[in-house]
């Protein structure tokens, strides 16, 4: 129902048209332009930067405060006060769990973290120095071939079941991809362990000795799949968003988020983060300054990843807690000194006073810290933005899960500014 109209008036013509506005429960108000190609005309918004292409309730991002909430509660006290299920349960059913809802959904995820032993199959046809991420699209989306029971998006049993077995089943294949790309057996996850311990199990164990989970880790760990778990509709959910809206499985839809989240300028930046910080190498002033310079020159491509927003006008909220998390797990391990940290610190530091920076809004993201904590677990770079999907798994299934619970949806269309040739004729010469 319109709260408000705006009217639309063209220069030079008698044209108008009058268009309803809608406000949210806060954020932006919106203007519904469908009425516009009624009257021959679209929108034009390259990179969606100022379109709403849904209503939601899940999250909501303040760019100008830096403030992230998740069903209306703010990420900060969320990674002080929950965990990673927790969460989980909150993004897809609305709510936080009673402590009974809790166990029986912590109990679900566990007892479902097995892939069918013919997924094993898929790795071997894959070259062992394949990126995870190649290999997470096609295990995930084959998935579909293997649970005929939870792909039909019009039944609330397989969505649930579907978000079910995803979330419990990523951090196993996650873990699978890491074993097979250093020719180690697979870890099978074990029931005794909680969600974030049970994932450095699989990915740190072998068969010749007791691996013991440090819960220093286990909590970093936790807060980091936290911290990439939902994010409104950026790239890879709107992916899944346009992708769910044709009626294609959970498992396809989210195996298209898998790979748009890969692109370095969205999930494969905290991958970016650490082969900057390794290009940049000796943490000497006129080095890094050397650097920030090129990030400065639009003649030159590099850019600092880790850094700048489209939405944040201000601190990721997320890169404050995951610096918090940083410093925990570098002096956990002794290593707070790492070169590599100096240098980001010194890059912040740099970014905060910087006119470029400061004009443009440039603040560290939720990437920036990220890497840093997964090389010092001993998680390789080519796994960081595997984690990244891993965690956003639960982000994604609940925005899919929203778009078609209520059954009717629009497949997603856009228009365009056509700008090539007009009518011709086959050269009849030719
Ligand atoms: C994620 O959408 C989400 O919510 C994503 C995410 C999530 O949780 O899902 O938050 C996760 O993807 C975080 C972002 C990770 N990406 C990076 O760290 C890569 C580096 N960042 C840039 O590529 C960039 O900042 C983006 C892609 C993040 C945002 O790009 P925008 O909003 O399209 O901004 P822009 O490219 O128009 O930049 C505005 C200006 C430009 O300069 P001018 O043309 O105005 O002179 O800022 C400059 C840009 O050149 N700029 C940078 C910069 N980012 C933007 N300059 C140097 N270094 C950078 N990192």
């Amino acid at each position: 129902m319109a709260d408000n109209t705006v009217h639309l008036s063209l220069e030079g013509t008698d044209e108008s048209i009058e268009l309803p506005v809608y406000s949210g429960t806060v954020g932006p108000r919106v203007i519904d332009v469908r009425a516009l190609s009624k009257v021959g005309y679209f929108t034009y918004d390259p990179g969606f930067v100022s379109t709403a292409a849904c209503n939601s309730a899940i999250t909501y991002i303040d760019g100008a405060k830096g403030m992230l909430l998740h069903r209306g509660y703010p990420i900060d006290e969320l990674a002080k006060h929950s965990n990673y299920l927790e969460l989980g349960y909150l993004l897809f059913y609305g709510e936080l769990p009673t402590k009974e809802q809790y166990e029986q959904f912590a109990n679900i995820i566990r007892y479902h973290t097995l892939v069918h032993e013919q997924v094993h199959n898929f790795f071997k046809g894959f070259r062992r120095d394949a990126h995870p991420m190649a290999i997470m699209c096609g295990t995930v989306g084959a998935l579909a071939g293997f649970y005929h029971d939870s792909l039909e998006a019009s039944s609330e049993h397989d969505r649930k079941v579907a978000a079910h077995r995803l979330v419990a089943k990523m951090p196993t294949l996650a873990a699978m991809t890491y074993k097979y790309s250093i020719g180690q057996p697979f870890s099978y996850p074990r029931n005794d362990l909680d969600y974030a311990a049970n994932f450095l199990h699989m990915m740190f164990s072998t068969p010749c000795e007791e691996y013991k989970v440090n819960p220093v880790l286990a909590r970093a760990m936790d807060r980091i799949f936290m911290l990439h778990a939902d994010h409104e509709q950026n790239a890879s959910t709107s992916t899944v968003r346009l992708v769910g809206s044709t009626g294609a499985n959970p498992f396809a839809c989210i195996s298209a988020g898998i790979a748009a989240l890969w692109g370095p300028a969205h999930g494969g930046a905290n991958e970016a983060v650490l082969a900057m910080l390794d290009e940049i190498g000796d943490d000497s002033e006129e080095n890094i300054q050397r650097f920030v310079d090129r990030a400065k020159d639009k003649e030159d491509p590099f850019r600092l990843m880790g850094f700048g927003h489209r939405v944040y006008r201000n601190f990721d909220p997320r890169a404050k807690v995951m610096k918090e998390t940083c410093d925990e797990v570098l002096s956990e391990l002794g290593v707070a000194d790492d070169p590599k940290l100096k240098i980001a610190k010194r890059l912040e530091q740099i970014a905060l006073e910087d006119d470029y920076f400061v004009e443009r809004k440039l603040y560290p993201n939720v990437d920036f810290y990220s890497g840093i904590i997964l090389r010092a677990i001993g998680i390789p770079s080519n796994m960081f933005t595997v984690i990244f999907a891993m965690a956003r798994t639960i982000g994604w299934i609940s925005h899919w899960n929203e778009m078609v619970s209520p059954g009717s949806v629009k497949i997603g269309r856009p228009r365009q500014l056509y700008v090539g040739s007009d009518f011709r004729h086959y050269p009849a010469d030719k």
